[in-house]
């Protein structure tokens, strides 16, 4: 499998633009006068400090706090504004810094309840048709929302402990189960904000093998906030580097590995 995915030919179609967004929290500006593009099918690094921005910029880009001022672009529509459910119907997707799982449920109700408010977006008219025509009833629906429940949860290698409670998973596998029930959404973007946290080397490495594969099979955007230096410079096609709020270096990794303000800011630390 791995060996079969070629290197994607990147269109260069804006897909999420950051203009001049500014964040202030009080008399902290968390998010400083950022501008950048995130092109479509790209996989888009960002680095920097602890207390950089980066997550306050995913939650930016998923309406769950509004801009100061300034505007993201999504695919040409202006979405600052727009209410979370409403971001997300529209095809942006996350996955949280710390795990918001509900813990009570399974690994199979935790992706299928997204499925759910993916469903929600299906029109009226396509709902009465259905009603007309006698096509797949409710619980017909319904089995074919646990059957694709089921393929991510395989995608992830979680689909033989489906039924187990979230809480009683590894760290890592209940990394992988949020990005299972991120894409059970059926994204165009997702989010993900430091995935590899608390995985092994040999999971990190499964984990960027499978953001790549997903990448090609969903023909997915990914915006990936990551500590893990050699994984963001094997995996990102061009890193972004916040430090105090304020963006300091853009380009491909070979550029920003190299590049002395971020090496200051940030890479020296490593
Ligand atoms: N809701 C909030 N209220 C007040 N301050 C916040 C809030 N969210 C983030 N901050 C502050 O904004 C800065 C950036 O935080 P964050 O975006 O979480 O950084 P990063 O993800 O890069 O580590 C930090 O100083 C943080 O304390
Ligand atoms: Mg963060």
């Amino acid at each position: 499998m791995k060996d079969e995915i070629s290197p994607l030919k990147l269109d260069t179609l804006p897909c999420l633009e950051a203009k001049a967004l500014m964040r202030q929290f009080g008399g902290l500006v968390a998010v400083n006068n950022v501008s950048f593009t995130v092109h479509k099918n790209e996989i888009f690094g960002l680095i920097g400090p602890n207390g950089a921005g980066k997550t306050t910029l995913f939650n930016l880009m998923t309406g769950l706090i509004r801009p100061s001022s300034g505007q993201l672009v999504y695919q040409g529509e202006e979405i600052s504004q727009r209410p979370p459910h409403q971001i997300a119907t529209k095809g942006i997707a996350r996955t949280f810094q710390n795990i918001r799982l509900f813990g009570n449920l399974s690994a199979l109700e935790n992706v299928m309840i997204a499925r759910h408010i993916h469903n929600k977006g299906a029109n009226i008219l396509s709902t009465l048709l259905t009603g007309l025509l006698s096509l797949p009833s409710a619980s017909r629906r319904e089995q074919l929302n646990k059957q694709k429940a089921i393929a991510l949860l395989d995608m992830v290698g979680l689909s033989d402990r489906a039924e187990e409670k979230a809480r009683n998973f590894p760290y890592g596998d209940q990394r992988r189960l949020e990005i299972a029930r991120a894409l059970a959404l059926e994204p165009q973007i997702l989010l993900l904000d430091e995935p590899a946290a608390g995985m092994n080397p040999s999971e990190k490495h499964q984990l960027s093998e499978f953001i790549r594969e997903i990448r090609q099979q969903f023909n997915l955007t990914v915006i990936l906030i990551e500590h893990h230096v050699p994984l963001v410079m094997g995996l990102c096609d061009r890193i972004a580097v916040l430090n105090f709020g304020k963006l300091i270096a853009l380009g491909e990794p070979s550029v920003i590995r190299n590049d002395p303000s971020v090496i200051e800011a940030y890479l020296g630390n490593e």
